[in-house]
């Protein structure tokens, strides 16, 4: 088994994707076409020559304008269906996907099309495929408090079929600890949660996401890679934390993967995990950040399963699920050593 192998057969869970960028360009040319949008592009090479960044508040507005494609039902169906296939493919067992519907919403969009849409192809892939899905429900930071809170009143019809709250966005500039009246009634209605902090903003954003915040995991984190104490924190409380490679290196965050912290994070026994964040956009789904990281830090097959390990750890499934999944990556692990071991001894006799 070589290490490609071992990647794609290693059970994983994605808990850092957002359906709005998980739009292939041809989808998103499919989708403006169906529903009679115009788009400034003139074919789907421009667009993809487009994805070319200088940070995160530069992505999001190539981001943001992708969304006026969604429209009806049927859309939200279809890009979930497309983006859990794909998952599924990649020996993903467990997706936590992510989506913002104050996007739509404010274009008329009803929330009942969002919610019947993403929730519909989670459960028809969990019957075609087999895997787990969950929806988390996110807010943007560059709102306003109270429609954060409106937003939580709107799925109450829904809440037990979502899977937690998480909020994204442009993040300099809006640091998490304003949301504390959001959170706190997330955490009273007994939704897990997440947040995004520590992508571009600075190590006390993520001090303060976790002085002021109920969280159950934090999206990004890896700016707390130079700040000793945090780093120390983090590990003591093993708080979740979900890393995008690929992400930060083509919004900027680090040179090269060679200097991404990642691996630094892990041997400082951090609960981090490896995720795609919005893979069209950045080259690449789980597999291909993994490998990436593999490749670029040198990651060894059991830090490798420890991102896995991790993955599920920090995951919103039902505890039997997640210690399931463990046990499934330890034996994977154990089958690449026996698998190896048998290579070298036919390769010796
Ligand atoms: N950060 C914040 N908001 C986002 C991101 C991200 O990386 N991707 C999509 N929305
Ligand atoms: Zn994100």
């Amino acid at each position: 088994m070589n290490i490609e192998q071992f990647i794609q057969r290693l059970p994983k869970a994605e808990l850092h994707m957002h359906l709005e960028g998980s739009l292939e360009p041809e989808m998103l040319f499919s989708l403006a076409e169906r529903n009679g949008i115009s788009l400034r592009w003139p074919s789907i090479e421009a667009l993809r020559a487009a994805y070319e960044f200088a940070n995160l508040e530069d992505f999001l507005a190539l981001y943001f304008e992708g969304c006026r494609v969604f429209v009806t039902e049927q859309d939200f169906y279809d890009v979930t269906a497309a983006y859990l296939t794909k998952a599924s493919e990649q020996g993903v067992w467990r997706a936590e996907i992510f989506l913002g519907p104050q996007s739509f919403t404010e274009r008329g969009i009803p929330l009942e099309a969002i919610m019947g849409g993403i929730l519909g192809a989670i459960k028809d892939a969990h019957s075609t495929t087999g895997i787990s899905a969950g929806y988390v429900v996110s807010v943007h930071r560059h709102r306003s408090v109270e429609d954060a809170l409106q937003v939580l009143d709107a799925i109450a019809p829904w809440a037990e079929q979502v899977a937690g709250i998480g909020m994204g966005g442009p993040e300099v500039g809006y640091p998490p600890g304003r949301f504390r009246p959001f959170y706190l009634k997330a955490k009273a209605l007994g939704y897990k949660t997440t947040v995004h902090a520590g992508e571009e903003g600075p190590p006390a954003y993520i001090r303060e996401a976790l002085d002021m915040l109920p969280i159950d995991r934090i999206d990004h984190g890896v700016t707390a890679h130079g700040d000793e104490e945090l780093m120390d924190r983090l590990a003591a409380n093993q708080m979740p934390l979900t890393v995008c490679p690929l992400s930060n290196l083509r919004l900027k965050g680090f040179p090269s993967l060679e200097v991404h912290p990642l691996k630094k994070m892990l041997d400082r026994g951090l609960r981090v995990s490896v995720h795609s964040d919005d893979p069209p956009y950045f080259g690449g789904y789980v597999n291909e950040n993994l490998l990436a990281c593999s490749k670029a830090l040198n990651l060894s097959p059991e830090d490798l399963a420890a991102l896995a390990r991790n993955s599920f750890l920090g995951s919103f499934a039902p505890p039997e699920e997640i210690q399931r999944a463990v046990v499934a990556v330890n034996h994977h692990l154990d089958t690449f050593w026996a698998s190896n071991q048998s290579h070298r001894l036919v390769g010796t006799d």
